[in-house]
This record gives structure tokens, C-alpha cells and sequence, in this order.
């Protein structure tokens, strides 16, 4: 059937960020297609939030911590490990900080790349071993078109955290093919999340939705089939690849 295709029964699925706009998002359709759920974020209300709205769907584990963390991370691989080991991680951890170059400093960076990058490979690394162990897995990334094609005023340092993480993308589904695991990105323009919502609902509203042809930002919804297209069988035979979903933004 090709429903199946698109199923996870039984499958765990590991979200961090699940907190967040779009984390959250990706962990509901991922426990929609029969994951089970864990979710981490920084924001412990928000945290809280998450597992009352996704507990109505199934099991739902959540775990509280930054993810520069040591501690934190090792929490993660355990609990992990504990339920059956990670068949799908969606890194949607991020954040952002905006400014113009001339004021950016090399801490600025340093932070951005803690997060958006160093994190997110420190935690990769620690869960990859499960997957190699089930000789399958899907890992997701969060990365942005202004890591790749678009460049855009005050996120210089954001650029070059989502770029690595791009290229990290391709680079890891290339060494990581051989163990059956299949590494994919997402690649949005805005889209109206906790991280933008104040943004771009602003006085410059109207001058960025000018750029975009389809005249409005995404939904956090705009991303869920991608995130079922990648997490699932669906997808098998598609690796190393970020698919671009920003209304048409990139094609001027
Ligand atoms: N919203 C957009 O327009 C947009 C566009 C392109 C890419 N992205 C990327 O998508 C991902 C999700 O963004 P979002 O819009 O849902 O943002 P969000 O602010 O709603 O969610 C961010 C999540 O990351 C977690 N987080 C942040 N810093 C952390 C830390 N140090 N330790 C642990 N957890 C931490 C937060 O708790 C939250 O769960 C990010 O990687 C972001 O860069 C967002």
C-alpha cells in the first residue's frame, strides 16, 4: 500500500527543539504517522506547553536542558537508548541573533555557532552509533535559504551558522549512506514561529513579503509534509538533499 510508505509505527522519534514553532509542528506529524515522541527545548514553560498539546497524540517524553549542555545531552542519549534507540532525529534546535556586522562580535558568533551548529553535530554524533546499530535511520536538519542562496541584512553570523549546517547536511548523508542512514534538510524562508513572529509583523512587513511570490510567510504547516517525506520509507532512496519551502523567495 502506499500509505505505508509513510508510516512510522513503533518508530522513535527524537525532536529537539520540539518546543518551538516549527519542532513542534514536526514532532505532531511525526506522532500522526505512529512515532513515538521526545522532545527537548530550553524554555521549560514552553516545554510544558508542547507535551499538553502533543499528550493528547501518545507517549510523549520531554527533557529540559540547553544543548551546549554535557549533562544535557548525555540525559538525551540515555533516555534514548532506554526506549529502543533513535530511528528519526529532527534538529530544529536554533536561535538567532540580529544586528549589523559592524556591530556583530566574535562572541556573537561564538554563540550563534554553539547553538545553531556545535550542538546540533555534538548531539548527532553521540546518537549516530544507535542508528549504525539498527543499520537505518533518517536525521533531519533545520537549515534556512539564507545558508545557501539568499543573503540578507543583520544575519550575517546566522548565515554562516546555516550554511555549515547545509553543507554539513551533504557532506555527513555522503560518509553516513553506507549505514543505511539517510541524512536531509529543510531549507525555509519565514516562517511565523515564536523565533520571527515579532519580526515580521513589523513596520518592514511589507518589504518583506515583496520579495516573496507567493505574498505571505509560511505556517508552520508548510513544513509538516516535508518533515513526513523525510522521516519516512516515503523518501528512502533520497539523501544529502534541503529542500527549499519559501513561497518562490529564491527563484528571482
Ligand atoms: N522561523 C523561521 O523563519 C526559520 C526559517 C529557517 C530556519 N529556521 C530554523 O528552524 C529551527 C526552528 O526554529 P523556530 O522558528 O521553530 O524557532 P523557535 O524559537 O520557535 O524554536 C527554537 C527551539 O530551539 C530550542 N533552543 C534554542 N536554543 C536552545 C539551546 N541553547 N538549548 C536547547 N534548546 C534550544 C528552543 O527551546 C525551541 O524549542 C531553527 O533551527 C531555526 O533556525 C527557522
Amino acid at each position: 500500500m502506499f500509505r505505508d510508505l509513510f508510516a512510522l509505527d513503533g518508530k522513535l522519534a527524537l525532536v529537539t527543539g520540539g518546543s518551538g514553532g516549527i519542532g513542534r509542528a514536526a514532532a505532531q506529524v511525526l506522532q500522526e504517522l505512529g512515532a513515538r515522541l521526545v522532545i527537548t527545548g530550553n524554555n521549560e514553560d514552553q516545554l510544558k506547553e508542547a507535551v499538553g498539546e502533543l499528550s493528547t497524540g501518545g507517549d510523549v517524553t520531554a527533557l529540559y536542558g540547553d544543548a551546549r549542555d554535557g549533562d544535557h545531552v548525555s540525559e538525551i542519549v540515555s533516555t534514548t537508548e532506554r526506549l529502543g534507540g533513535v530511528d528519526v532525529l529532527v534538529n530544529s534546535i536554533g536561535t538567532q541573533r540580529r544586528m549589523p556586522l559592524l556591530e556583530a562580535t566574535g562572541a556573537d558568533l561564538e554563540f550563534l555557532w554553539s547553538v545553531n551548529m556545535g550542538s546540533v553535530f555534538t548531539l548527532t554524533q553521540r546518537l549516530l552509533p544507535q542508528m549504525v546499530a539498527k543499520g537505518y535511520g533518517k536525521v533531519i536538519h533545520m537549515c534556512s535559504i539564507v545558508g545557501s542562496v539568499v543573503a540578507v541584512e543583520d544575519k550575517t553570523m546566522y548565515a554562516i551558522t546555516k550554511g555549515a549546517l547545509t553543507q554539513y547536511t551533504r557532506s555527513s548523508a555522503l560518509e553516513l549512506a553506507k549505514f543505511g542512514i539517510r541524512v536531509n534538510g529543510l531549507a525555509p524562508g519565514y516562517v511565523d514561529t515564536p523565533m520571527t513572529h515579532g519580526y515580521i509583523h513589523s513596520e518592514r512587513e511589507e518589504e518583506f513579503l515583496s520579495v516573496i511570490p507567493l505574498r505571505r510567510f509560511a505556517d508552520v504547516r508548510d513544513l509538516q509534509a516535508a518533515f513526513a517525506y523525510f522521516a519516512t520509507p516515503a523518501s528512502d532512496h533520497v539523501t544529502g538533499q534541503v529542500l527549499v519551502i519559501d513561497g518562490g523567495e529564491t527563484l528571482r
